[in-house]
């Protein structure tokens, strides 16, 4: 039965849009708009979302497995999306744990994860992904870090092509996850992960923990070598920073 795509000249954000439906919705449908009036980030940011030629795309999965499995999803995001942006010529794209794209040290794209209905029989999820295709630099000044966008990566991006081959390559790497789980992602995570064996400072709520970046463990979770020793970091207040 083949995907809807929910189509918006404007809309406050198009993972609030899809979140009203999910009962709905089948896995694989998608919203995007051309403007979001109210695009958001992680931890209630915002998402800088002005009109041009940017995606801002979610997708509705059903992952039939638990909350605690679901951790890593948004480094699978990340990857496909590395993934999709190497077929349309990009180089040098890198992640940064868990959900940033970056290019050249600047963020390029975010991806934003939104669940509801968990049990430990499944989720339903909004992936939502924001890439900046040509950001004007007036709108620009609006983001408060480093931005980057795809016309400085490739020439000519074309936003349907890259909408068209991100749900076709989430859509197989969501199920190889559901499958395989996370570990067959660990390859792809690294050889893009931008902090990988850089001293980095990890935010952990009010706390700052310093160390080397090892990368990710199976769970998802950081992995850094402290004067304490190794240690793993999973959950949500966790924000990883260079040293
Ligand atoms: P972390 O997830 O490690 O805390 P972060 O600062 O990137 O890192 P996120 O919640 O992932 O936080 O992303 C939201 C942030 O992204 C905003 O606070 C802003 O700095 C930045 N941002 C907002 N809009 C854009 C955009 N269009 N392009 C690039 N960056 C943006
Ligand atoms: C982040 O880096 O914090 C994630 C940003 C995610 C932005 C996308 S744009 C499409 C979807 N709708 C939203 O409101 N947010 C996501």
């Amino acid at each position: 039965c083949p995907n809807r795509c929910f189509y918006f000249d404007e809309i406050p954000s198009t993972n609030a849009f899809l979140l009203q439906y999910t009962e709905e919705l089948q896995c694989g449908d998608i919203c995007i708009a051309e403007f979001q009036s109210a695009g958001r980030g992680r931890r209630g940011r915002k998402w800088v979302s002005p009109y041009g030629s940017h995606l801002y795309f979610s997708m509705f999965w059903h992952l039939p497995l638990g909350m605690s499995q679901a951790m890593g999803l948004s480094l699978v995001v990340a990857c496909s999306l590395v993934s999709v942006l190497q077929q349309l010529g990009a180089d040098n794209i890198g992640v940064k744990w868990p959900n940033d794209i970056y290019f050249e040290n600047r963020k390029l794209a975010g991806v934003l994860i939104e669940m509801t209905g968990t049990a430990d029989s499944g989720c339903n999820l909004v992936i939502g992904i924001g890439v900046n295709i040509a950001m004007p630099q007036q709108q620009g000044e609006l983001i408060e870090q480093p931005w980057s966008d795809l016309r400085q990566v490739i020439s000519d991006p074309d936003k349907t092509l890259l909408a068209l081959t991100l749900q076709q390559q989430l859509r197989k790497d969501l199920k190889l996850f559901e499958q395989s789980g996370l570990a067959v992602f660990t390859e792809r995570w690294h050889a893009a992960d931008i902090y990988l064996g850089r001293e980095v400072r990890l935010l952990v709520g009010n706390e700052s923990v310093s160390g080397c970046y090892q990368g990710i463990d199976t769970q998802g979770g950081v992995v850094l070598d402290t004067a304490d020793g190794l240690q793993h970091f999973v959950g949500g207040e966790i924000s990883l920073r260079q040293a």
